[in-house]
């Protein structure tokens, strides 16, 4: 049995990505704490769409394309900040692509975290399956893997 339920671990990688973007936009971090929020938002991604979606597929079937299609519009701000954190670029300069991003995921954690993650920890197994799963190599969310196939 894992230790948190479903809807706990998700609801705690939200807060640790909110932040460590906040961090970046206030500049009380650094590009390596940004690059580190970055790599568990795509985790996260990885996890609701590969484990937690498919679970829950036939009971709200339609806010799943929703959630889908919103990963899809963070996915090209996610890798362009990546790119800057590793180029060296200036926390500064993100600024833009930090706003955006931070704007998409505070209207859609909130949904996920009252349509999605509740219905989540009726489904035996789903905590366990989350902390079993792993990221692979350039794994692409289901929007963009569409849009670039
Ligand atoms: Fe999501
Ligand atoms: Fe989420």
């Amino acid at each position: 049995m894992s230790a948190q339920s479903a809807s706990e671990l998700l609801q705690q990688q939200h807060r640790d990505i909110d932040f460590g973007i906040q961090g970046a936009m206030d500049g009380s971090s650094d590009q390596v704490e940004l690059l580190r929020s970055l790599d568990l938002l795509r985790a996260h991604l990885h996890l609701e769409e590969t484990v937690l979606f498919p679970a829950l597929e036939g009971s709200v079937g339609l806010s799943i394309m929703v959630m889908e299609r919103e990963h899809g519009l963070m996915w090209p701000l996610m890798e362009s900040l990546a790119a800057a954190c590793r180029g060296g670029a200036s926390l500064e300069s993100m600024e833009d692509d930090l706003d955006e991003l931070f704007g998409l995921l505070q209207v859609h954690n909130p949904k996920e975290e009252q349509i999605l993650y509740g219905v989540a920890d009726e489904h035996a197994g789903l905590a366990d399956a989350l902390a079993a799963a792993r990221l692979p190599e350039g794994w692409m969310c289901k929007a963009v893997q569409g849009r670039r196939a």
